[in-house]
């Protein structure tokens, strides 16, 4: 069956129906809005016109690799990164991180049980790195109260096999800046290398420093910093698809490039983890990055700022709630007493239009609920302040979220490594999550399974999150 224009934008829309809104600053989480029409406009025109031109070979298409070089340039300016450096253009912020541990760890073929030194904050990311490249994460418990990694601990934990250290400007889960400059010193000292994650903060930060001078010191300027990686699809505003890895110099950078002349086809040629791949998220960033412009670019980093401080003074007069920790950027991290639960919250903030993303509690973090600010939202910080007392409020009057004493046991019985496929089944019955045919169905409000979830171990919520992904990715029939 085949379907003509007008049918086929028909039902993308009503497939699109049941999305989170990108634009609008009502989703707190996963997108970011200027509020630029015309940034949005000329990103996706660039994106249309570049979408089937392909980065694989750059002499093919070197427009691709000009406009790559170009947005190195500016982002290696933005981290005063110094003479000499070299950057890549990547997927996005995982993609970036893969590279980072990859160059670090084979940098190094003399340790053959290769570490990295990571603070708890440290995004996912790294741990899927680790996974990925047998690279084993040494996690360094961060200051309970600032949320900040501990210098003096992360430099405790380096040692002969360690081959990268890390630190984030700022934390995705908490929005604070690590002190870089002594962890970079002490992964200098020890001639280890020293990743900083400003893949969230690294085109916003730069923007805030002229008004806040008291901005932790992250970037190149900080001595023993190596490299540095920046995401363009979060607050350069760009569609989505780009972010850049930056070295201090191209020998760094040197072992996470690749080729491969061992077949009878074209010699592979590689400086990132994708081979084919589309210009048009890279040609959309151009657009957006020289449409924009440094000015602007400073000016929706001030309106992000100033929605992320107000609503932070603002929960200060909600009962129930209060910050994780003071905000370095323009992302939010909050925690409910024992009155109510962020994944009631959470909930609650939906039903009124707001999408504030739960976290689940980790080591002695607790649950947070996280608020990614875009200069969007600063239309509506008012009312997101009022929402959020009203939805606190709402929560406080039905209590805390709690799981049936006898799930979590039966779910606490379940050992992560050997989870079958009947087992999960009958926990999802026992939670009301399975369907008449064993489909998995998820309920319009998520606090139960959240608060079920966020009783368990990590393991085991990892183990059960995978059977959940497992049966929601299956063909349509
Ligand atoms: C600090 C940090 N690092 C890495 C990532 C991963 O980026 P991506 O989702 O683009 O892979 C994120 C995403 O939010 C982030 O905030």
């Amino acid at each position: 069956m085949t379907m003509d224009h007008d049918e086929i934008r028909a039902a993308l829309t009503v497939l699109r129906a049941r999305d989170l809104p990108t634009h609008g600053g009502r989703t707190l989480a996963y997108v970011y809005d200027s509020g630029l029409a015309s940034a949005d406009a000329i990103g996706r025109e660039a994106l249309a016109a570049f979408a089937s031109t392909n980065g694989l070979d750059p002499t093919a298409f070197p427009s691709l690799l000009r406009m790559e070089n170009d947005l190195v340039g500016i982002a290696g300016r933005l981290v005063d990164a110094p003479d000499g450096f070299a950057g890549v253009v990547t997927s996005g912020g995982t993609e970036s991180i893969l590279l980072a541990v990859l160059a670090a760890r084979d940098a190094r073929p003399d340790i053959t049980a290769p570490r990295m030194v990571l603070p708890t904050t440290a995004h996912a990311a790294f741990h899927k790195a680790a996974h990925w490249l047998g690279v084993d994460p040494v996690l360094v418990d961060v200051d309970p109260v600032t949320k900040r990694a501990e210098p003096v601990a992360m430099a405790g934990a380096i040692d002969d096999r360690t081959v990268l250290v890390v630190a984030s400007a700022p934390s995705y889960a908490h929005g604070v800046i690590d002190p870089v400059q002594p962890i970079a010193a002490a992964a200098a000292a020890a001639g280890v290398r020293c990743h900083v994650d400003a893949c969230i903060g690294g085109w916003v930060l730069p923007h805030l420093r002229a008004a806040d001078p008291g901005q932790l010191p992250w970037t190149f300027a900080v001595d023993g910093v190596t490299s540095v990686s920046l995401d363009l699809h979060k607050y350069a505003y760009t569609p989505k698809g780009v972010s850049v890895l930056l070295h201090a110099s191209a020998e760094l950078r040197r072992t996470h490039l690749f080729a491969s002349a061992r077949w009878p086809g074209y010699t592979m040629l590689n400086t990132t983890a994708q081979s084919t791949k589309s210009g048009g998220p890279v040609a959309a960033a151009w657009a957006v990055v020289h449409h924009i412009g440094a000015d602007r670019y400073a000016s929706l980093a001030g309106d992000a700022r100033t929605a992320t401080l107000d609503l932070a003074s603002a929960v200060d007069g909600i009962p129930g709630l209060t910050v994780a920790a003071p905000p370095d950027s323009t992302l939010l991290a909050l925690v409910a007493d024992d009155s109510c639960d962020v994944f009631t919250i959470s909930d609650e903030m939906l039903d009124r239009g707001w999408f504030v993303q739960p976290q689940m509690r980790f080591r002695d973090l607790p649950a947070t609920l996280h608020l990614t600010f875009s200069a969007a939202t600063a239309a509506s910080s008012d009312l997101i302040a009022a929402d959020l007392a009203d939805a606190t409020a709402a929560a406080r009057t039905t209590g805390p979220a709690r799981p049936p004493v006898e799930l979590v046991a039966m779910a606490s019985a379940i050992d992560p490594a050997t989870l079958d496929e009947a087992t999960f089944t009958g926990l999802l019955a026992a939670a009301g999550l399975a369907g008449g045919d064993g489909t998995l169905v998820l309920p319009e409000r998520m606090a139960a399974v959240n608060a079920l979830l966020d009783a368990l171990p990590p393991e085991l919520r990892e183990a059960l999150l995978l059977g959940v992904i497992d049966r929601l990715a299956r063909p349509t029939p």
